[in-house]
């Protein structure tokens, strides 16, 4: 690599970096801010749910009560007026009798007089008789001429009339000697001890007619039926005059209700005579206003919904975002201090690794003077291929020897992304410690012990970060000590943890010291020396997964450096930083 290369690498290398983290820490803010979302939308939408439901029924329950209500109130006040009408019919006719010259024996014109009358006050009058004691009709006016001197003492409303308190009789509706459908009024009078009686047939279709126009815009068809179920007046889509209904309403009740496949049911039976009053509503009419309400509050609950789920998603961005902003910050931070302590250690380590470099230097260069000695015929040395094999393969080993300190150096230099594999921390202690550092630390008269424990799990760590943590804790103990002394590295596996203990018996440190060696800067070292990096550095990377480092030191015996690092939650160590 040119020398004016290596910032345009570095800006490059930062970039990538920090773009990768970033990504990760937005993947991460992405499933916090869809938790939080789908958390709060829960918490409001659940109980909003449960109580629009309960609203929901309770409010069918009294739609429902008021439907019923209603058609009942309908169905009583067309029976009222149907009543009134018969009223007025049966009063229509009494005072026939009590006209000022009434005829025991009415001549014709006398008897359409009284039909004139009659219709007069309703055209459902379709003929009046005046029947003598014997139940003879000796008089008629109307279109059935026939009818003038037929017998009717047989006939059931005149049996019933004669024998009962009430001076008038309201017949079914029956096809009689006229073959038409038809009913009858007829009222009763004692004169000189005897009974006569004035009766009228009615229309039926008139009655029918003057049904529909009280049902008219209430969604509701009516019917008349007579206490066996036969229909007396009725809507011909809804069954056949005379024949017999689906419904027959209870007798005990004045009225009441009841709820069909097709449609509700209001009846009402009629004061003056022995037929019930039906009111048929479908169903669709029925809940028009149960369905309108519903469709209300249905909109009415999404509305809500959507106003609190939009509220809500904006203000979880809103936090969320902020906190990511400020994590992205800490992260970008985070990657420069590790990066920048790494280019110090380089720097340290350069000077430290110059002799290490001299040395497979100095054994090439002699070694290669040696064998230009051994060609010289002047020396008159041993000069055969064997002998010079040995030579070179010497020049090999300290060519590598080279080649593996430089490549330690390059991997020190990068400043990687962290990638997450299985490793397995004995390894890395063993890595890190091996080559120059073992020579290095014997140079310095320490001795380094490591004791490992058998069979440790993996752990998902990154394992550049580590070895430079180790690397970092191993560099302190070993500048705390001057002179003989010792380094011990133990590892030990607790049920939720790995633990790795770095233990010196160096120079120690003060409560006041240990309170702030885990700040950037912070170093007791010469200018040159210490950069007090590598312990802000060390605690970012463990905190990044879940771990810690703690320290226990004795000012002038030694120190322990104990890192933690937590099992139970690998996928936590996956997704830290
Ligand atoms: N093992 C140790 N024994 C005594 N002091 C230590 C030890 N490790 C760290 N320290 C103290 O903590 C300071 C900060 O360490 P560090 O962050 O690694 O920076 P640096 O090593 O560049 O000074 C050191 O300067 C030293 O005073
Ligand atoms: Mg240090």
């Amino acid at each position: 690599m040119k020398k004016q290369d290596y910032p345009d690498k570095i800006s490059e290398a930062n970039q990538r970096d920090s773009s990768g983290s970033k990504d990760r820490i937005s993947k991460q803010f992405r499933r916090l801010r869809i938790w939080l979302s789908a958390g709060l939308i829960l918490c409001f939408g659940l109980p909003l749910l449960v109580l629009s439901s309960y609203f929901h029924i309770q409010l069918n329950s009294t739609l429902k009560n008021s439907e019923k209500l209603s058609l009942l109130a309908i169905s009583e006040s067309q029976k009222n007026t149907i009543d009134l009408y018969l009223q007025e019919r049966v009063v229509n006719l009494l005072s026939l009798f009590h006209y000022r010259e009434l005829n025991l024996k009415p001549a014709r014109h006398e008897m359409v007089n009284y039909l004139e009358n009659l219709r007069q006050s309703s055209d459902s009058f379709i003929d009046v008789g005046f029947i003598n004691p014997e139940g003879i009709q000796t008089g008629y006016a109307g279109p059935f001429e026939y009818l003038q001197g037929k017998d009717y003492s047989s006939e059931v409303w005149h049996r019933n009339l004669i024998g009962q308190e009430k001076n008038y009789i309201i017949s079914d509706i029956y096809l009689g000697f006229r073959n038409k459908p038809h009913f009858t009024i007829a009222t009763k009078q004692v004169i000189d001890g005897e009974f006569y009686i004035m009766r009228a047939t009615l229309d039926p279709d008139k009655f029918y007619l003057f049904l529909r126009v009280l049902s008219l815009g209430k969604n509701v068809d009516s019917s008349i039926v007579n206490d066996k179920g036969v229909y007396q007046v009725v809507d011909p889509g809804r069954g056949k005059l005379l024949s017999k209904g689906d419904f027959i309403p209870l007798r005990s009740k004045e009225s009441g209700f009841h709820e069909m496949d097709k449609g509700l049911i209001a009846f009402s039976w009629l004061t003056e005579t022995n037929w019930a009053l039906i009111v048929h509503q479908p169903l669709s009419a029925a809940h028009l206003q149960l369905l309108k309400a519903r469709k209300i509050s249905t909109i009415a609950i999404l509305a809500i919904m959507l106003v609190v789920t939009t509220a809500i998603i904006y203000a979880v961005n809103k936090i969320v975002g902020k906190a990511q902003a400020e994590a992205e910050k800490r992260q970008e931070m985070r990657l420069q201090l590790i990066h920048a302590s790494k280019l110090a250690s380089v720097g340290e380590l350069a000077t430290g690794v110059a002799h290490e470099i001299n040395n497979p230097l100095a054994i090439i260069s002699s070694t290669s003077g040696v064998i230009k000695d051994m060609l010289d015929p002047q020396f008159n040395l041993d000069s055969s291929p064997d002998k010079i094999l040995e030579k070179l393969s010497n020049i090999d080993t300290a060519v590598f020897r080279a080649k593996g300190i430089t490549k330690q150096l390059l991997s020190l230099g990068r400043k990687n992304e962290p990638s997450l594999v299985p490793t397995n921390l004995n390894k890395i202690i063993k890595e890190t410690v091996s080559g120059v550092k073992e020579n290095e630390l014997l140079l310095n008269n320490i001795d380094l012990k490591i004791t490992y424990a058998p069979d440790i799990p993996e752990i998902a760590l990154d394992p550049d970060q580590i070895r430079q943590v180790f690397l970092n804790l191993i560099n302190n103990a070993q500048d705390a000590i001057s002179g003989p002394g010792a380094i011990t590295i133990t590892t030990k596996e607790r049920q939720d943890a790995i633990i790795v203990e770095i233990q010196d018996t160096g120079e120690g440190m003060t409560t006041g010291q240990i309170g702030q060696i885990f700040n950037p800067f912070f170093t007791t070292k010469e200018v040159g020396k210490g950069t007090g990096l590598g312990l802000s550095v060390s605690i970012g990377i463990m905190e990044s997964i879940g771990g810690t480092i703690d320290v226990q030191s004795i000012k002038g015996s030694g120190s322990i450096f104990t890192v933690v690092f937590p099992l139970n939650d690998s996928k936590g160590a996956i997704n830290a930083q």
